[in-house]
């Protein structure tokens, strides 16, 4: 058994009276700290995606909302609270796919409903705290996913994910890449296949990044060759983060998610999804209901800032699919290990709230 390391990458940190976060946008290369002061800067963050991951998008936004209220002279509840619903509306159109960030701000606003007889200055001193504790709870979640995930590991057995599901995209550990690091160090003789995730690279800058500071054998491929390798038998399991789950588990996660699930199924192997409730979104009762943020076309035709494809050419960029939860062997949480029938079994996880 190997130890637990209390150092793991910390990509948000709220520092006395900002917030500073890993810009993710200079990884694998640099490892930069940017300090966050106003919201603005909170929006741009996670809109060019220097902090990304959907649990982690859901912490910042919660400090964002803080930082922008912190700066207005409000005189009595109901002016704070319009304008707590302006600035929570803006922060929530920076990224639509990941529902964390609207759980946050949600969250947020509910407390200070809920307290509505504090004065301006508590409640302002309210929402720090509650976006404290998203933070820290977030933590001790994805440690939870982790080891409820690791009996799910069979010895000796090759992984693969997709995108980045670690502590880059969380408040430590991650979803999906928790599972594998408490796999790891539970001596689970793991070896993880790592998609380089297409187009944003998530997989080739960020997770290979992870797992190498942590020491847990792998390979980076390219997309296009997760089936290959399941013909091979070097995958015994797939298993991935989500952005939003929905009431029958259908999934949105990263482009290509879609396709390593219906290349674990076609091959036989398990595909699992690691996530916080924070991230289920029980108000939807089917995958064609969740949004899909589109980006830049640019990020299709060059990588770093190198062209690779002529300038002009036209481009689909989805960030992300949705898996159908026929596809998914379980869902793994804080809560424990979630299987099918998702129409009864994930309701039901919440009416137990
Ligand atoms: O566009 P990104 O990088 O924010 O997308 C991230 C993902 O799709 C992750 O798999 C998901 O947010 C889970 S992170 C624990």
């Amino acid at each position: 058994m190997k130890e637990e390391s209390s150092d793991a990458i910390q990509a948000i940190i709220w520092d006395d009276d900002h917030l500073k976060i890993i810009d993710q946008t200079y990884l694998p290369a640099r490892t930069v700290y940017i300090e966050l002061k106003d919201i603005g800067h909170v929006w741009e963050a996670i809109r060019k995606m220097r902090v990304r991951g959907a649990p982690a998008i859901g912490i910042t936004a919660a400090y964002g909302l803080y930082l922008g209220i912190r700066q207005l002279e409000v005189r009595d509840f109901d002016s704070m609270w319009l304008e707590l619903e302006r600035l929570s509306e803006y922060l929530g159109q920076s990224r639509p796919t990941a529902v964390n960030l609207q759980w946050a701000l949600g969250r947020i606003k509910k407390t200070v409903y809920a307290n509505k007889e504090l004065s301006v200055n508590d409640l302002k001193d309210l929402i720090l705290k509650t976006a404290v504790t998203i933070h820290e709870e977030d933590k001790r979640i994805c440690r939870r996913i982790g080891l409820n995930g690791v009996d799910l590991v069979p010895k000796n057995c090759g992984i693969l994910t997709h995108c980045n599901t670690g502590s880059l995209a969380t408040g430590q550990y991650g979803t999906a890449l928790s599972v594998i690091y408490h796999a790891f160090i539970a001596g689970k003789g793991i070896h993880v296949w790592v998609d380089e995730t297409r187009p944003y690279l998530q997989g080739a800058r960020l997770t290979a990044w992870e797992l190498q500071q942590a020491k847990i054998p792998m390979h980076l491929i390219t997309d296009s060759m997760a089936g290959y390798l399941m013909k091979l038998g070097k995958v015994d399991m797939a298993i991935v983060g989500a952005d939003r789950i929905v009431a029958n588990g259908d999934t949105a996660n990263k482009i290509g998610t879609y396709s390593v699930a219906v290349l674990a199924r076609q091959h036989n192997i398990p595909f699992y999804v690691a996530a916080p409730l924070s991230t289920f979104d029980m108000s939807m009762k089917s995958g064609d209901e969740i949004p899909i943020e589109e980006r830049d076309a640019d990020e299709v035709r060059m990588i770093r800032n190198q062209h690779i494809a002529p300038e002009k050419v036209p481009v689909f960029n989805p960030a992300f699919d949705v898996t159908p939860g026929e596809l998914i062997t379980a869902f793994i949480t804080e809560k424990g290990i979630i299987k099918p029938d998702y129409n009864k079994t994930l309701p039901s996880l919440f009416e137990k709230g």
